[in-house]
């Protein structure tokens, strides 16, 4: 395989077309036998794979492709419009945030790991929203089947649903119950996830105020998850960020394997 065919593999496995702006191949490489992985990567990364002999590096977040990976929070549009949340209140929920992603990434030294990479000429590249696309999806799947089952279903029945999913088992964190109780009805729950970032305050109220009673993220900033809290319109979980990357990105690396791919992972690959 060459890097080419492992963005395909990813981009085959999530259902995407084209290459996400959060994902790229920056340096490529073929015959790939013996690759690196890791949820983040750095300089020493990329030195300590060409130490040990490895013929390509692949990161989950992304590097240079931050530049403009800040687009892909738009796809929480898509997301939102699916789950029923009107056209409008969901283009109106993302645009502050996406703002300040887009105005964050003009600060960002993006060509560091990069670089590095280029000048030991070790094969690059990262994979992001298709990873979490595919972790995305078998967390909904893992909740829809709690709450088909029984439409009564609890947050903590919801919680013990995700932990069906292995990676949710391995990770030192735990999945939380951050807004609402343990025996608070999930009611209609929407796994948002998969579209760069968490949605903060204004993914998660809009949610509520379309319907949606209970809203599971991988991570949330404290300000955002305080005053969730405070206006208690919603049920909001929160799985874990390291856990809920590996959800994705561990079928991922087993199709690899499968592929003949020998992949260690590093940085949160658990
Ligand atoms: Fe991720
Ligand atoms: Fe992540």
């Amino acid at each position: 395989m060459n890097t080419t065919d492992i963005m395909n593999l990813a981009l085959e496995m999530s259902g995407f077309r084209h290459i996400p702006d959060d994902s790229e191949i920056y340096i490529e490489g073929s015959s790939l036998k013996k690759v690196l992985f890791g949820i983040d990567i750095s300089n020493s990364d990329v030195y300590m794979a060409k130490t040990l002999g490895y013929d390509a590096v692949i990161a989950h977040h992304p590097l240079a492709s931050s530049t403009k990976g800040f687009n892909v929070f738009k796809d929480n549009i898509n997301i939102l419009v699916e789950a029923g949340v009107p056209e409008e209140s969901a283009e109106k929920a993302v645009a502050d945030k996406y703002d300040s992603l887009r105005i964050a990434a003009g600060s960002k030294n993006y060509d560091d790991v990069v670089s590095v990479a280029k000048l030991l000429a070790m094969p690059l590249m990262n994979i992001h929203q298709p990873l979490d696309e595919i972790g995305r999806k078998l967390m909904q799947d893992a909740v829809d089947t709690v709450i088909n089952k029984n439409p009564e279903a609890t947050l903590s029945d919801v919680v013990e649903g995700l932990y069906c999913i292995p990676d949710f088992k391995r990770a030192r964190t735990k999945i939380e119950i951050l807004a609402g109780d343990d025996c608070s009805k999930a009611g209609k729950t929407l796994v948002s996830h998969g579209a760069y970032t968490n949605g903060g305050y204004d993914i998660a109220n809009t949610c509520f105020e379309a319907g949606i009673n209970t809203v599971i993220y991988i991570h949330i900033a404290y300000p955002d998850y305080v005053r969730l809290k405070r206006e208690k319109k919603g049920n909001l979980i929160v799985t874990g960020h390291i856990a809920s990357d590996c959800a994705g990105i561990n079928p991922f690396i087993d199709r690899l394997r499968s592929e003949g791919i020998d992949v260690t992972g590093i940085n949160g690959i658990i």
